[in-house]
């Protein structure tokens, strides 16, 4: 949530700000705001409530002197309504400071006392205001901003970026990270500071991880990193896999459109190095037999989509059946504070997009401090969560940019499987041909789902159009089916900002039917005949009582069950797969239609309201 951008170098600095902000939106975009040394030494500094865009527009008729030193941010609120005065940049030292911010400084309102007392005013409701003027305050005593910048930040408590620059001192950004993400863009005389890599990727993809507690002093020269004691730390390098090509629109309407599209390559690129003759061969947990080795029990932890909405779930139920080891599948916020049980025999995964999620990183913090191990399954480099786990297995989807997640949910899917056919090698638990089927079926998914899109996004787009007032939509399924029900559920609720639930369909006579009406439109995930005759036969009797009541019942199936074709309303095909590997073609039909009815309601499918793609307040 919220996205930052720093850069210094000889650069005018607007348009690379602007340009990252643009990249950086998907973080929050109800504010936005830049500060500028310009070539006088002054700072100037404008933002504006609404989209990046008003920004941008402000700007164009009313231009801010530039100069080669500047921050900006795109905002989700959290103290302070999305107003001018709330947005960052804050200023503070009789406007020569510029401070922006990403979290919650939980401890703001004793400082605010504390500086209020000592006579300073505020011009916000922010608690960002706070540090910038605590900053001040420091910087007037110090005349050094970094030094300043310490004693500022060893006093919040909570969760921040924070990122500064002072007038007297141009050419110098610091950055601090507490529990919050900051990376460093590594360019030739010039030096980026970002949220994550797609804020400086258009010019670098050099870049350094840093850690917890850690600051930064960027100049044009060189980067600086010390910890909040002021010792020198070593920071890792990385390099940026993916070009700013990859973050683009490319001619697509939209992110979500594009992002889709590529849900097969999402498949594809993660499969791709990790399979070897039919054996799946994780090179990142090269060394790691251990980890898995004595493991009695797993905890499949993380937030949204990737938890609630099924991945998890998919993945208990496939790493299960084929480790033998129990898991379970928890809600990173409520596994965190309910006291779960953990040992040293615990493996818990976590699973997370953006590798940022405050939720799912403080589970995972406590996991550790509480004797588990910890892997974590992440499409970002450099994020928090991989770096805070004793192992991690990246998803290769590229970057996500649409705040609804797609192709990182099934790009998830395929990396839990191959962690659970992994350890299931490791453990004995299956025979080398047992594994080598479901390589097979893995590997036979990015067509498969090419085959979904080629054949059904045509029909999907129809029927949202005549589907474009409707008030609530129902999703069933059973065992795998279920969560992708939850998920098409979610996926709706976010975009469409319609009613939408996801039940088990055995659940359906415990209650959930009696919200059945004439005309009440109810998606099924319809289990494959040949994989699971009775799963299928209970499936099509719940859609007989449905349609007994009523139900208009849009059935998902694979090609040439024809049970379904006098039962259901509308029937979207899917190919033949094994019973586990239908979730990664079911999903996509859900994905279409989610985006579909919220381009038919004339609906921001990327930026949906109230949310933002990485959630890095608890
Ligand atoms: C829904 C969605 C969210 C995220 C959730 C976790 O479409 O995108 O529910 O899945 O906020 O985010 P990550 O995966 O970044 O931890």
């Amino acid at each position: 949530m919220c996205g930052i951008v720093g850069y210094v170098g000889p650069r005018p600095s607007q348009e690379i700000l602007l340009s990252g902000l643009a990249r950086l939106e998907y973080r929050g975009y109800d504010s936005a705001g830049i500060a500028v040394i310009d070539g006088q030494g002054d700072l100037g500094m404008r933002k504006r409530a609404g989209k990046l865009s008003v920004l941008r527009d402000d700007l164009a008729s009313h231009p801010l002197a530039d100069g080669t030193t500047g921050i900006g941010h795109t905002r989700w609120a959290t103290h302070g309504g999305p107003t001018d005065e709330n947005a960052h940049p804050h200023l503070a030292d009789d406007d020569k400071l510029a401070v922006i911010h990403n979290g919650i400084i939980e401890n703001f309102a004793e400082l605010k006392a504390e500086l209020e007392s000592a006579g300073y005013a505020f011009r916000s409701q922010t608690d960002t205001e706070v540090a910038a003027v605590l900053l001040g305050r420091e910087y007037a005593a110090s005349g050094d901003l970094v030094d300043a910048f310490r004693a500022t930040v060893t006093r919040l408590e909570g969760a921040f970026t924070l990122l500064a620059m002072h007038r007297d001192q141009p050419g110098l950004v610091v950055g601090a990270r507490r529990n919050s993400p900051l990376v460093i863009g590594l360019g030739e005389g010039e030096n980026f500071l970002g949220s994550d890599v797609a804020a400086f990727v258009e010019h670098t993809r050099h870049a350094l991880a840093i850690g917890q507690d850690q600051i930064v002093a960027i100049t044009p020269e060189g980067v600086e990193v010390t910890d909040f004691h002021g010792a020198v730390v070593e920071v890792e390098p990385f390099e940026v896999t993916w070009d700013a090509a990859a973050a683009d629109k490319g001619g697509w309407r939209s992110f979500m459109a594009k992002e889709v599209a590529e849900e097969p390559e999402a498949v594809a690129n993660t499969l791709l190095g990790r399979i070897r003759n039919g054996v799946v061969e994780i090179p990142e947990l090269d060394g790691l037999d251990d980890l898995f080795a004595g493991i009695t029990r797993m905890v499949v932890i993380a937030a949204g989509t990737a938890a609630y909405a099924s991945d998890g779930h998919v993945g208990k139920y496939a790493i299960e059946q084929w480790t033998r080891v129990p898991v379970e599948v928890e809600l990173a916020h409520e596994f965190r504070y309910r006291d779960p049980v953990l040992t040293p025999e615990t493996l818990v995964i976590s699973i997370s997009q953006s590798g940022e999620t405050m939720d799912t990183l403080m589970a995972v913090k406590y996991a550790r401090e509480h004797g588990a191990k910890t892997l974590s399954i992440c499409n970002t480099q450099g994020a928090t969560i991989p770096r805070e786990s004793d192992a991690i297995v990246y998803t290769h989807a590229g970057p996500e940019v649409a705040v609804a997640s797609t192709k990182a949910f099934v790009a998830q899917i395929t990396a839990l499987y191959l962690l659970g056919l992994h350890i299931a090698r490791i453990r004995g638990a299956l025979s080398p041909s047992e594994i080598s089927q479901s390589v097979r079926e893995l590997e036979a998914i990015p067509a498969k789902i090419r085959k979904v899109l080629d054949t059904e996004t045509e029909h999907i787009a129809q029927l949202s159009h005549w589907m474009a007032d409707t008030r609530s939509v129902l999703f069933l399924g059973r065992h795998v089916g279920y969560p992708i029900a939850l998920e098409g559920a979610l996926k709706l609720k976010e975009i469409t900002y319609i009613h939408a639930e996801g039940f088990a369909a055995g659940e359906l006579k415990h209650g959930p039917i009696a919200l059945i009406e004439p005309g009440q439109p109810v998606f099924v995930i319809v289990p494959s005949p040949r994989e699971s005759a009775l799963l299928h036969a209970k499936v099509v009797s719940n859609i007989e009582e449905i349609r007994a009541r009523g139900a208009r019942v849009i059935a998902i199936a694979e090609e040439g069950d024809v049970a379904v074709l006098p039962k259901a309303d509308e029937v979207l095909r899917i190919p033949l797969a094994g019973p586990l590997f239908e979730p990664l073609l079911a999903v996509v039909p859900l994905h279409l239609f989610a985006m579909g009815l919220a381009e038919a309601k004339g609906l921001d499918v990327d930026q949906p309201r109230n949310l933002a793609k990485s959630v890095t307040v608890e």
